[in-house]
């Protein structure tokens, strides 16, 4: 079975939306596949995917002892997809005791599938990101907006001081290190996990050679959602920048999505959008995307930077495809009729309203990078 966790850490960049129409994809391309929302406290997958009437989920299982695992396990409308719901009886993931966790993630694990899509919630609490960790290869849903990359790097890196938090022993030397720069937020902030990492192989190799074992699984992939232009798919490669020179890490780029407004129509009917329109670029995306999942290539190669550029570039071409292929069907659109001049209009203000909030997001980010660089912060 393979996991594929999804994350952000920053809220509403379509964590849930790709977690639905991913699995809905892979299950129709004949693979075994549980979908469950482990948004606990914020669970809406069922909305995405259109399920009523039902009776418990997550929270009632791990809440009530007589609640049987299978029993929160339910069927979809769509073949090969299995549903297991989050529900609202546990305030959240934060509040998940270590007992709990364990229980869950037993029962999880022993499922009869292919895949295991779990959609997390925002946030970087130690379940979260533990839930993450379950698998070397989650997924990190992000978005242009700075706030939105910038979460997700300190989602990375934060799920990186984890595999050092399980991987240094009590009493070593390299747990001291650990545990003197956790007292420092500021020193935390500003560290270079390669350099730090060196110190560690110097002065506690055991623990560095415990470190390596587990970071060499780790190879978290990225999504780059709610792009409106090709060449905000550029925008991933400074993440992935930042990943490798203050994380040490590289990232896959598993491909671009456009923002596409019948995604709210979609989401209006209850129906993920792969199955309310299949033919329109998003969802010809999602399943691109899961095209590349089900290459499956990583399992028994360890991939080299070739590989990794080689990501970058072909979303980027796939991101120029993608606007051609929206301009296009926009044009025919046009021609047809079928968009009215009140509809150009609306269209039109909508996007000077978003420009607006976009401005200021703008203005307030950047005043803050300044003082957050005049405060000696490293990005
Ligand atoms: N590519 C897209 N085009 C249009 N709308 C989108 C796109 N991606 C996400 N959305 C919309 O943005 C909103 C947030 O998406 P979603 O709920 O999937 O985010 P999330 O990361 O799961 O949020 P949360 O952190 O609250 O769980 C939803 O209304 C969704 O329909
Ligand atoms: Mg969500």
């Amino acid at each position: 079975m393979q996991v594929i966790p999804i994350a952000s850490g920053k809220g509403g960049v379509g964590k849930t939306l790709v977690s639905a129409n991913l699995a809905i994809a892979l299950a129709q391309a004949g693979k075994r596949v549980v979908l469950a929302d482990m948004d606990l406290g914020g669970s809406n997958l069922h909305i995405v995917l259109g399920m009523t009437g039902l009776k418990g989920g997550i929270g009632s299982f791990i809440n009530n002892p007589d609640v049987s695992f299978k029993s929160i396990i339910y069927k979809t409308d769509y073949k090969n997809l299995l549903f297991i719901p989050g529900d609202s009886e546990i305030p959240g993931m934060a509040n998940l005791k270590a007992s709990q966790k364990r229980k869950l993630l037993k029962n999880l694990f022993a499922l009869d599938c292919d895949y295991l899509i779990m959609d997390l919630g925002a946030g970087t609490n130690y379940n979260t990101i533990d839930l993450f960790l379950a698998s070397g290869q989650g997924i990190i849903v992000t978005m242009p907006a700075l706030t939105a990359t910038l979460n997700a790097y300190i989602f990375i890196k934060h799920s990186i001081f984890r595999i050092m938090d399980t991987s240094f022993r009590r009493k070593t030397v390299a747990r001291e290190h650990i545990d003197r720069l956790r007292e420092d937020s500021s020193a935390i902030q500003k560290v270079y996990i390669p350099k730090f990492i060196e110190v560690i192989r110097k002065e506690d190799p055991e623990s560095y050679e415990r470190f390596m074992e587990k970071i060499k699984n780790f190879s978290p992939l990225l999504i780059m959602n709610m792009i409106e232009d090709p060449r905000q798919a550029g925008i991933a490669g400074k993440l992935r920048k930042s990943c490798r020179e203050y994380l040490g890490l590289d990232i896959e780029h598993l491909g671009v999505l456009y923002r596409d407004d019948l995604q709210t129509v979609a989401l209006n009917s209850r129906l993920p959008i792969i199955i309310y329109k299949p033919q329109s670029v998003l969802s010809q995306a999602f399943y691109r995307i899961s095209e590349k999942l089900l290459m499956d290539y990583r399992h028994d190669t360890n991939p080299d930077e070739d590989y990794f550029d080689e990501s970058y570039m072909n979303a980027e071409i796939e991101a120029q495809a993608d606007f051609s292929a929206k301009i296009q069907s926009m044009e025919e659109l046009l021609h047809s009729g079928a968009l009215t001049s009140a509809d150009m209009i609306d269209i039109i203000k909508t996007q000077q309203i978003e420009l607006n909030e976009m401005k200021k997001e703008n203005t307030l980010l950047k005043s803050k990078i300044v003082k957050a660089a005049n405060a000696g912060y490293k990005f």
